[in-house]
């Protein structure tokens, strides 16, 4: 009797007597998850009564994601992307104090043993592309600067692709960098333009972005993790403003205070004294990280740390 103590399973009951039967669950947080998903999907379902035949094909859809996965190809998280849910976990996760700069997502390129280089290094091995010089300030929400913050960099070259994706053909770290603030939170690195390009569509989540019209290109951006002590870590890009794909990138990930300003500077001697071909690229653009926020043992308030306060 047990099990039906929610009743026989109907169209009507259906969520309560599945959510009923985990009611033993070891996990709580896990029951409710469950409890959420099982009533959402149910509703979802009831809301588009599939013929068998249309959830056959929605199961075969997740198989093919399944099996498209390898150790560097999640086809899973490409599909969080696009349906926007890994910017809404990111949002979630990362609601920040005023004046903070704003996360984005991390993406599927990023690697962990890029080079420490000496600010201004060029971060563009092979030369190919539009050359850019990068600068600005890493501060706190306070305006102080931050010195020794660590920026680690990377982008696609003027193709639209990472070193990762071109082994062999691009060199190894090429256009990957970590730099670390001067004693004036600055920083500043040479690279090239980077060029929009499409986020990896030869898989079941490109063919669901075709069947919904849509394309799958990423605005031109370069990505950031900065790191400081005391301060939360940010994971973010900037943006140029001036993409063709900037109002619709394939993972949502553009926001109006990540966009930069990428202006072609036409003077031979800067580019001389940069070691480029005139004209080049320059953007600066300043970051500001948010405290690290502790929280008292009841999960309350969260508190600013004691050294990120400020003078009292
Ligand atoms: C990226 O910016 O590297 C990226 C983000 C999400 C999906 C694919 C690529
Ligand atoms: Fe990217």
């Amino acid at each position: 009797m047990d099990d039906h103590e929610q009743g026989y399973f109907t169209e009507e009951n259906s969520a309560e007597v599945v959510i009923g039967r985990n009611k033993n669950a070891k996990d709580e947080r896990l029951k409710e998850v469950m409890a959420v998903v099982t009533r959402k999907l149910h509703e979802a379902v009831k809301e588009i009564e599939p013929t068998q035949q249309e959830w056959f094909e929605a199961i075969m859809f997740l198989t093919r994601t399944g099996q498209m996965c390898t150790d560097w190809r999640q086809e899973f998280i490409l599909l969080s992307d696009v349906l926007g849910v890994s910017m809404l976990v990111d949002a979630i996760n990362h609601r920040k104090p005023a004046g903070a700069s704003e996360s984005t997502v991390l993406g599927p390129f990023y690697v962990h043993d890029a080079p420490e280089l000496p600010l201004g290094a060029n971060i563009c091995l092979d030369r190919k592309g539009e050359d850019m010089v990068i600068s600005g300030i890493v501060r706190d929400t306070a305006g102080r600067p931050i010195p020794n913050a660590k920026l680690d960099v990377w982008q696609t070259n003027d193709d639209g692709f990472y070193d990762v994706q071109q082994k062999g053909l691009q060199p190894d770290f090429n256009l990957r960098g970590v730099f670390r603030t001067d004693d004036a939170g600055r920083y500043w690195f040479r690279a090239v333009k980077p060029r929009f390009y499409p986020i990896p569509d030869d898989g079941p989540v490109g063919q669901l972005l075709g069947k919904l019209g849509r394309h799958p290109f990423r605005p031109a951006h370069l990505h950031f993790i900065i790191s400081a002590n005391g301060f939360q870590t940010l994971t973010t890009h900037i943006f140029d403003p001036d993409d063709r794909y900037i109002d619709s990138d394939a993972v949502f990930g553009v926001k109006k205070s990540l966009l930069a300003t990428f202006d072609k500077v036409d003077d031979s001697q800067r580019a001389q004294q940069l070691g480029f071909s005139s004209p080049f690229w320059e953007t600066t653009f300043d970051f500001v990280l948010a405290a690290e926020v502790a929280r008292d043992v009841a999960g309350e308030a969260p508190q600013l740390s004691e050294s990120q306060s400020g003078p009292s």
